[in-house]
């Protein structure tokens, strides 16, 4: 890893997000209340964004078990972002292993590193406050993640970085700002969303050196891999036992959220700006590309 005299653009980049991480950081287990109790007629998720809304089944539930589904589908995203965090945590130290340690590039990773140590102990005491059981990836995405933290470099590493940031970041900016939504969740959301858009920022950075010093080869196999990280990424978002805290078949629930053309556009709204962004720098192409439409986050 180059870039180690001030003055280049990649060291400002990292100084500026360092000097961002003093000014504004937080320890979330001191800045939230863990203590204070849910309310009881407050929603976890906006309802238009439920897997289900929409739904016959959504039709079916009163609003104790809509409140109770978009509690277990906050938990499902928060139980997919700490398993997401800690592949990337060990995807940027791997990166930082042959890095220039006095290079505020590299103290900007460590610093990163940090952020998402205690991010990941936010999720797991969100997880804990709302009562709802982790809800873990499955064996093949559980491996392919193993796969991916130990081996992953170069753009696919930042591209997959960032389809999860972006992906969690869409639907945590309008969680933040919503005040009829639970207070404990939008306080981890406004949390993330601050510290998210420096590591979103350090990743579109250097994703677009990567790319430009890609040969054809590597910028092949990386589109199959950056489509495989939004489709696993995607398929993740709710767990299927999710819809079991409402006494639906997890199976019935998944089939009716993945047939449900709100739940359809909700994903392509979260989605829209990361994978506009990797299509302009030619990441969303070729066999990859059918894996995203797959995923159900592009059209056409
Ligand atoms: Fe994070
Ligand atoms: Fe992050």
């Amino acid at each position: 890893m180059e870039g180690t005299s001030t003055g280049f653009p990649r060291e400002a980049v990292a100084t500026r997000l360092l000097a961002a991480s003093v000014r504004t950081s937080y320890d979330p287990t001191v800045d939230i209340d863990w203590t204070a109790p849910p309310r009881p007629d407050a929603y976890w998720l906006p309802p238009q964004r439920s897997s289900l809304y929409g739904t016959a089944l959504w039709e079916g539930l009163s609003e104790a078990q809509r409140i109770e589904l978009t509690k277990h589908e906050v938990a499902s995203a928060a139980s997919a972002g700490l398993w997401f965090e800690t592949i990337l945590m060990q995807m940027l130290i791997r990166h930082y292993y042959d890095a220039d340690p006095t290079s505020r590039h590299a103290q900007y990773a460590l610093t990163e590193v940090a952020d998402e140590c205690r991010h990941s102990i936010m999720f797991g005491r969100l997880i804990e406050a709302t009562g709802c059981p982790v809800y873990r990836a499955d064996r093949v995405d559980h491996a392919l993640g193993r796969w991916l933290k130990a081996t992953a470099t170069g753009p696919q590493m930042y591209a997959a970085i960032l389809i999860a940031e972006e992906i969690l970041d869409a639907f945590q900016r309008e969680i933040m700002a919503d005040e009829s939504l639970q207070p404990l969740i939008r306080m981890v959301s406004r949390i993330h969303v601050v510290e998210e858009a420096r590591h979103v920022r350090f990743a579109r950075d250097e994703l677009a050196r990567q790319v430009e010093s890609a040969g054809p080869v590597t910028l092949g196999y990386a589109r199959l891999v950056i489509g495989r990280a939004a489709y696993s990424i995607t398929r993740r978002l709710v767990h299927p036992q999710a819809y079991a805290a409402v006494g639906i078949a997890p199976e019935v629930g998944r089939a009716a959220a993945r047939a449900n053309p709100h739940w359809q556009a909700t994903l392509r709204w979260s989605a829209q700006r990361i994978a506009d962004h990797l299509t302009e720098l030619g990441l969303v192409a070729g066999p990859g590309r059918l894996l995203w439409r797959r995923a159900g986050l592009i059209e056409g």
